[in-house]
């Protein structure tokens, strides 16, 4: 459906979306991070504007332009994800968390640049919070949709981190050389089962997702 044909499903919820990668410091130059565009997060947003829905998007550094109208916070660790989209929770109906999280982060970051010399460099890395976690054991919980990559057992390995996790949705896509790209192909897993989503543009891609969850919406709410 173009912009001008999408019903405004979502007219009145409100949307938190996490996107992106997150950055973890060694030091004053370096980090890790994973790869994510932050481009499948940022199509979620804007498609969710189209459908009328107020939306904040929490983001890792990337240098998309966020969608007009979108309450943007820019982020750059897993403990800052965590934190921003704690502070911005209350009173939202959707968490989409698309942002490809670290698992781990470094232990004791150096605050100058490390200097290289000829030996073994050994970094200790801790766990991040899980940041869809932490959401879902809210007492009273958004609506929350999770997103998957995988290398291989797509589906398999999908079904099972949603089942893990808990999820009503969870969006799973293969990693691909594509990673970047305008385009992707995603497989929806809910409770009733598997949903494929041909290859298409992210954004189409995104009004695709946010139909379905707004048709797994109570109706009763307003
Ligand atoms: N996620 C999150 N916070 C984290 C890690 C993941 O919010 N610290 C979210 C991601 O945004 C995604 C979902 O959890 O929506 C699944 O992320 P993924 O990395 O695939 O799952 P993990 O549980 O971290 O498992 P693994 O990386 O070992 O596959
Ligand atoms: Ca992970």
């Amino acid at each position: 459906l173009e912009a001008s044909q999408q019903l405004k499903l979502l007219t009145g919820k409100r949307v938190l979306i996490t996107a992106g990668p997150t950055f973890e410091a060694i030091d004053a130059a370096r980090g890790i991070t994973n790869l994510s565009s932050g481009k499948m997060g940022y199509a979620i947003a804007k498609a969710a504007l189209e459908m009328g829905a107020d939306v904040t998007l929490v983001s890792g550094q990337t240098p998309l332009l966020p969608p007009y109208g979108a309450e943007v916070i820019k982020v750059t660790s897993a403990q800052q994800m965590l934190n921003a989209v704690m502070a911005n929770l209350t009173q939202k109906d959707i968490f989409i968390a698309v942002a490809a999280v670290a698992d781990y982060y470094v232990l004791n970051p150096s605050e100058q640049k490390i200097k290289k010399d000829a030996h073994i460099l050994t970094l200790e890395l801790a766990p991040n919070p899980d940041i869809l976690a932490n959401v879902m054991n809210l007492p009273e919980p958004p609506f929350c949709v999770g997103f998957a990559a995988e290398s291989e057992n797509l589906l398999e390995y999908a079904e099972h981190k949603r089942r893990k996790k808990n999820l009503p949705l969870l969006a799973a896509n293969l990693i691909q050389d594509g990673f970047g790209g305008d385009e992707n192909e995603l497989v929806l897993l809910d409770d009733k089962g598997t949903h494929p989503l041909p290859r298409a543009s992210k954004l189409t891609l995104a009004r695709q997702l946010l139909r379905h969850v707004a048709n797994m919406l109570p109706k009763s709410s307003t």
